[in-house]
């Protein structure tokens, strides 16, 4: 199995204050940050662009910003993104004529590549050529949009499928998850887990981070 990691998503958090939640979670003990970018238009909500990540990397340098990016033209924000700081680069396959053309332009600009499904895209869409150009496959437990949102358990059988084709990658999943049902995830095949209210509403984070890893670590 793939290295734990987990990623809380800062959309939950005081996002008046993002550079220090984002410290915070580093000191809770997090491997990576969840950026959640939206434009309003593949998704019906707006959150941050590369300016807010500008920020957050030269108030926070050392973080790992993975950023999932619910935008409708993926292949336009890879140069900002990069620029900003952005160390991963997730796009949704159905904002996307051109996949290999958006994962070309990400590794142009050094980032590692995520490719997003949404719960009503059939993991069949992920070829074994696309899934096996990218790091990372993200499989939403949550229609995109929105943070707080119930976790739809029928996603994971498009995870376990997707691991048994994918044996050694990172395979992550998003929305709705937390230390309740991370196991059921990590048993399906996910190992990079992203939480956000369960996280950054939890009375102590930093249990709750080593309860989703210690459930994924088994
Ligand atoms: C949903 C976002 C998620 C979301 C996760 O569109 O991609 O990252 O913020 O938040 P929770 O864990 O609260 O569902
Ligand atoms: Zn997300």
């Amino acid at each position: 199995m793939s290295k734990c990691i987990i990623s809380p998503s800062v959309l939950a958090s005081d996002l008046s204050k993002l550079s220090s939640e984002c410290q915070r979670m580093i000191d809770n003990g997090c491997d990576w940050l969840h950026m959640d970018v939206m434009d309003g238009n593949f998704v019906p909500n707006i959150t941050m662009g590369a300016p807010i990540l500008t920020w957050v990397h030269k108030n926070v340098p050392d973080i790992f910003m993975d950023c999932h990016m619910m935008v409708a033209d993926p292949a336009k924000w890879v140069p900002e993104v990069a620029q900003a700081g952005g160390k991963s680069y997730t796009f949704h396959y159905e904002a996307t004529s051109d996949p290999e053309g958006v994962i070309a332009k990400i590794k142009e600009h050094k980032m590692l590549v995520g490719l997003a499904i949404s719960p009503q895209t059939p993991s069949s869409v992920i070829t074994d050529s696309l899934g096996n150009s990218v790091d990372m496959l993200l499989v939403m437990t949550v229609q995109p949009g929105y943070g707080g949102q119930k976790f739809k358990p029928e996603c994971l059988e498009k995870v376990k499928e997707l691991r048994a084709r994918f044996p050694g990658k990172n395979i992550q999943v998003d929305g709705g998850v937390g230390s309740g049902n991370a196991c059921q995830c990590a048993r399906a095949g996910s190992n990079v887990i992203v939480a956000g209210t369960a996280i950054f509403g939890a009375d102590d984070p930093k249990q709750t981070i080593l309860d989703i890893r210690n459930s994924v670590n088994g």
